[in-house]
Order: C-alpha cells, then sequence, then structure tokens
C-alpha cells in the first residue's frame, strides 16, 4: 500500500484538500493526513462541515491522522516510506516556512524531508495576486525540489461545474506527486 502525505492549510479552497483525500482513499492509497490550525478552522467555515465529522467518513484503514504539532509523528523523518507529499491547498504562508527551511509544524516539517529525500513535493498555492516576497518564495521551492501548482483550474474542458474545476486541480496535483493522473478531468484534445 503506498503511502501519500496530504497537508490541508489555511488558504482558501478546503475543498481541493477534502477531494484530494477522498480520492486518494478511494484508489487505495494511504493517506497520511495533518491539518494546519488554521487550515481547520478555513475548512469547518468553507466547506460547513465539521473536520471530524470528515475525518470520521474516512476509511480508518487508510487514514493516518496527524496533529500539526506532533513533530514527533512518523512523516517527520525521511526513513519513514512515503510516495510522497501535496500541500492542498497551501497558503502563503507556509510556502514561506517550507521555501526557508523553518518547520515550525509538522506540514513544514513533512514537506522538508520529502524535499531532503528528492520525493515529490506538491505546493498547491492558493494566493492572489502575488507579491515579491510569494515570487521569491516560488523560486526557493522549486529550486529546492517542489512544484508549485497554483490552485487555477483550466477552462478548456469546458466545465459545468464546481466540482469539475476542482477534480482539475486535484487531478494535476496528483499526477506529479504520483507520477500518473488518475483521470479525474478530460485532458487536452481537440
Ligand atoms: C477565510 C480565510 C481565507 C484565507 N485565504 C488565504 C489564501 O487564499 N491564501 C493564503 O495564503 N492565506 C489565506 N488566509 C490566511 C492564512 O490562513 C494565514 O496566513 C495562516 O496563518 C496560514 O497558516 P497555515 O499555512 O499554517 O495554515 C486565509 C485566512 C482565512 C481566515
Amino acid at each position: 500500500m503506498e503511502r501519500v502525505v496530504v497537508g490541508i492549510t489555511g488558504a482558501s479552497g478546503s475543498v481541493y484538500g477534502k477531494r484530494c483525500v477522498e480520492v486518494l482513499v478511494s484508489k487505495g492509497f494511504s493517506v497520511e493526513l495533518v491539518v494546519s490550525e488554521v487550515g481547520k478552522r478555513v475548512f469547518e467555515y468553507e466547506l460547513e462541515l465539521p473536520f471530524e465529522e470528515f475525518l470520521s467518513s474516512l476509511p480508518e484503514d487508510l487514514i493516518n491522522f496527524y496533529s500539526h504539532n506532533d513533530l514527533f509523528a512518523p512523516i517527520s523523518s525521511g526513513s519513514y516510506p512515503v510516495k510522497g507529499m501535496v500541500v492542498i491547498p497551501c497558503s502563503a504562508g507556509t510556502l514561506g516556512h517550507i521555501a526557508s527551511g523553518a518547520s515550525l509544524n509538522l506540514i513544514h516539517r513533512a514537506a522538508d524531508v520529502n524535499l531532503k529525500e528528492r520525493r515529490p513535493v506538491v505546493l498547491v498555492l492558493r494566493e492572489t495576486p502575488l507579491n515579491r516576497v510569494h515570487a521569491e518564495n516560488i523560486l526557493k521551492a522549486i529550486d529546492a525540489g517542489a512544484t508549485v501548482l497554483p490552485a487555477s483550474p483550466a477552462f478548456y474542458g469546458r466545465p459545468k461545474t464546481v466540482e469539475e474545476l476542482v477534480d482539475f486541480v486535484v487531478d494535476r496535483a496528483l499526477t506529479h506527486v504520483l507520477g500518473k493522473s488518475l483521470g479525474l478531468f478530460r485532458g487536452w484534445t481537440l
């Protein structure tokens, strides 16, 4: 069973993180899940769903949930085998922590170890517009080996629903973690 680390932060777009976790477990991946302190509050505000209720809806055998401040968690160590990591959505604040290597919580630390282990780390950044600090941090994160994937759905597939827009972003992100698309949207064809 392959493990994927999913970090959900306090950027807008909790729906991306929720869908990402649901898709991964539906495909039989084991999810190592961490939500930041503000991430949990934004999730509950945007989705009008208690985070605990979401957690309890997931198959227990495929979810390892950790507190954001549990730096003793297995995913804090590069010796714990995982396929890769996605931070979805990723706030500008978490991007800055990852880019600078300042690991204050478990999301920062797990990203740090996956980058040093040269595993895929995808940061689904959600902020607009960008200031210079954001742009510099994006460059630093890319230089460290991360994929920075703005939460910016495409419209060439003529999406009809919000779910289709969400699936576009989730599929693009997971493609970069897993090395293959899960086929959540139809790729570009004329
Ligand atoms: C409702 C709400 C929406 C937010 N949206 C964003 C956002 O889209 N992008 C962002 O970078 N920060 C956003 N923030 C601010 C972050 O939550 C804040 O910077 C926080 O400290 C990020 O911490 P975290 O990355 O540990 O979750 C939002 C905050 C709230 C309350």
